[in-house]
């Protein structure tokens, strides 16, 4: 079955002296989502950004927004990023003490919701909440910095998740984030993978519009 492939530039890596013209060139270099990766220096040892730069880039782009909350507790912030412009919320069931009424909040708000698996973290958490859910984020790294090496199993517990999504019967998205390249972009989406979050691959690149194509010409190939 021909699957749908998205790629989510991460803004993680991307020059925040020009931010605003930073995303305008990867969306018109045909990138389907912006992904923020939003870091608390609680949950994630890092500090990234707010609801506010989510609030600067809407207007500049008609592409979802796709807020990936590395933020513990996770509750209070969903709101701020749903008004701020967000389209898809992701977070982490171990930041949130109710992981069923977390994700009825973001839903409340008028977003997608997704949840996000560490490497580590087991997929049980998706066995009461699947059929909620719009994406499912599997980690390729441990979160907090961009520019890591993929981690190899990463590909099992995708083709795992696929399963699972495939059983549901559902339209759920099934995401990877950390260290993803041209070089293995392809292998990933044999993995399972349909969307694809990278962010040193594509800001560290000199011509976003030449690094998407060779993302999308080994897409083609998977
Ligand atoms: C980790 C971040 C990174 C980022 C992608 O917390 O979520 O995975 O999005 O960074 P790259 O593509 O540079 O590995
Ligand atoms: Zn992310």
């Amino acid at each position: 079955m021909a699957r749908t492939y998205r790629i989510a530039p991460s803004i993680l890596s991307a020059d925040f002296a020009r931010l605003g013209e930073e995303v305008q060139s990867v969306v018109a270099a045909g990138a389907e989502l912006v992904h923020f990766d939003v870091m608390d220096n609680h949950y994630v040892p890092n500090l990234t950004i707010g609801p506010l730069v989510c609030e600067a880039i809407r207007p500049l782009v008609k592409v979802p927004l796709d807020v990936h909350l590395m933020v513990k507790p996770v509750d209070r912030i969903v709101p701020d990023f749903a008004r701020a412009g967000a389209n898809i919320i992701s977070f982490h069931p171990e930041a949130s003490e109710h992981v069923d009424r977390t994700i009825a909040l973001i839903k409340d708000q008028g977003c997608k919701a997704g949840l996000v698996f560490n490497p580590a973290t087991p997929l049980s958490f998706l066995d009461h909440v699947i059929d909620k859910l719009d994406l499912v984020l599997v980690m390729s790294v441990n979160p907090g910095f961009g520019g890591q090496t993929f981690i190899r199993q990463a590909l099992k517990k995708l083709a795992a998740v696929r399963a699972r999504i495939d059983a549901t019967g559902r339209d759920i998205w099934l995401e990877v984030d950390g260290g993803v390249k041209v070089d293995n972009i392809a292998e990933i989406a044999r993995a399972g993978a349909d969307t694809f979050v990278a962010g040193s691959a594509i800001f560290g690149a000199k011509d976003y519009k030449a690094t998407l194509a060779a993302m999308r010409a080994e897409l083609a190939k998977a």
